[in-house]
């Protein structure tokens, strides 16, 4: 896994290495820990303070070079405002930003974990270490050009902590969420001619290292099986198509399993309903969902969650083609539901159909959560900051939504209901594959509700937030890892033994 930068804990006493990161509040103190490390620099602070009036408000800061009293290169002051008020995703926010402020050629780095009046917790310094890791993450693996090799050296990162062994336990589990997250921008970054279903199926299968059984299917099994609305999506590539089935026995025996579904279209041309050029490349990152949940199993195998997880992943590519779907081919479904194409580059919900049925009949989860970069519309409705979040159980949506807030990957609930069926019923077939202009999103959502039967069901569409996303905090942008913090927390929170 592709972590530029390693993170370690040690005792407060311990002697600061290289750049040195403390904290302060409003209060402009700091912690006792803190303050003893930069005592020599305590006439130079004073200045700099002054100078640039700092109020110590929330997530700002100062940085001093060669700062005078001290040994450190560089002394970085950051402000958290109110320390007392500090949630869990404000300490990986943290993280995010003092990796954001750590200089590029920088080796080592020293933040010490202590604020004025209020302790840390160790399960707060390991979402610091996850903030950090997440922000270092960069892909630069096709780049042959590096501009400075100081720039590309590891950096070792040491957080001073109040319990040293506390906050190595609390971070052992953050450690895995961060390598499920890294693994899922990994494969949303890499381009379409590397990762095709084929190469998808084969990474995927790398997670027998962490204990996931890894089922594989392929063109002639997937026929056999009767995924033909899946199938109809990849037969205009010639890369075949893959079923990926991830099993997590992490839980009681014979309990059934929470289940994660994940739409993954290697690239996604529109097929004959082409898309235009503007933009195309970006169709790279239609595999998003796939991507999450292939993270996810990960993240819940590497920490040895208690729960027994499934994560069916269904992988195509939508290509153009002599051997290309039409629009007006009916396509029977696994399920025995007819659909006609109305539109070839309604593809995704092709796919989803299939797996959704697939993963209910065989496993007979206690829940199953799609993800999907479904709908170019739910970028209309909600922009980059919140996933469209559909559901047929409501506990079960308040439980996602809770996830959110905490992790910071946000949901917005929006309805399904009946009257919405009118507009996926076609002349045909039982149904079409396509609802028109209108609630694009939403029509979506009901076409795959009726691959679930009465299974709790959520769908996430996240076509606004798994690729093409913007830096953050956390992320340096375009493939964000979107969803594997999420479901790891509502795991955690909800379905863990
Ligand atoms: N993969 C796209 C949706 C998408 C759009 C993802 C923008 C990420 C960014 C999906 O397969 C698609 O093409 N949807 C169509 C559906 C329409 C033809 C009913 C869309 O949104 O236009
Ligand atoms: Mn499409
Ligand atoms: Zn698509």
């Amino acid at each position: 896994m592709s972590e530029p930068v390693t993170v370690t804990f040690a005792k407060h006493t311990a002697a600061a290495k290289g750049v040195l990161v403390v904290l302060t509040d409003e209060s402009l103190g700091f912690g006792p820990a803190a303050q003893k490390l930069v005592k020599g620099a305590d006439a130079a602070l004073t200045r700099a303070f002054d100078a640039e009036r700092f109020k110590g408000k929330a997530w700002t800061g100062l940085d001093l070079l060669a700062p005078t009293g001290l040994e450190a290169p560089r002394l970085i002051v950051l402000s958290v405002g109110k320390a007392k008020a500090l949630k869990s995703a404000d300490f990986l926010k943290l993280g995010g930003l003092v990796a954001g402020k750590i200089p590029a050629t920088a080796r080592e780095a020293t933040l010490v974990l202590d604020l004025p009046g209020t302790k840390v917790s160790a399960d707060a310094a390991a979402e610091v270490a996850l903030g950090i890791a997440l922000r270092a993450y960069k892909f630069d693996r096709y780049k042959t050009k590096k501009k400075d090799e100081a720039e590309h050296a590891a950096l070792a990162v040491t957080l001073l902590v109040a319990d040293e062994p506390a906050a190595k336990r609390a971070y052992a589990a953050k450690a895995a969420v961060a390598d499920g997250v890294i693994l899922a921008r990994d494969l949303v970054n890499e381009p379409p001619n590397v990762l095709d279903p084929p190469e998808f199926a084969h990474r995927a299968e790398a997670l027998k290292q962490v204990g996931v059984a890894v089922e594989v299917f392929g063109d002639a099994e997937l026929a056999r099986l009767g995924m033909r609305a899946l199938l109809g999506v990849g037969q205009g590539s010639i890369k075949e198509s893959r079923v990926v089935v991830m099993q997590w026995h992490g839980g009681a025996k014979g309990e059934a399993p929470v289940a994660f579904i994940g739409k993954g279209v290697t690239f996604d041309t529109g097929g004959i309903s082409i898309k235009p050029a503007a933009g195309m490349e970006d169709m790279k990152g239609d595999m998003g969902g796939a991507a999450c949940v292939t993270g996810l199993m990960y993240a819940l195998a590497a920490r040895k969650a208690k729960v027994n997880a499934v994560g069916v992943i269904g992988v195509v590519e939508n290509m153009p083609d002599g051997a290309a779907q039409r629009p007006g081919d009916i396509v029977t479904s696994l399920s025995g539901q007819t659909i006609e194409i109305i539109n070839t580059d309604a593809e995704g919900r092709l796919v989803l159909a299939d797996v959704l049925w697939y993963a209910k009949e065989r496993f007979k989860p206690k829940f199953m959560i799609d993800l999907a970069t479904l709908t170019g519309a739910i970028l209309v409705a909600l922009g980059q900051d919140h996933a469209g979040l559909f559901s047929n159980d409501d506990q079960l949506a308040e439980r996602i939504a809770k996830a959110g807030q905490e992790t910071g990957e946000k949901v917005w609930r929006l309805p399904l209901g009946p009257e919405y069926d009118k507009l996926v019923d076609s002349k045909f077939a039982d149904m079409k594959n396509s609802g028109g202009r209108h609630a694009g999103s939403i029509t979506a959502a009901q076409f795959l509700q009726r691959f679930v039967d009465k299974t709790p069901w959520a769908h996430l569409d996240v076509a606004g937030t798994a690729m093409g996303s913007p830096a953050s905090d956390v992320s340096k942008g375009w493939a964000s890892g979107w969803g594997v913090r999420l479901l790891d927390q509502l795991v955690r929170d909800h379905y863990e033994g």
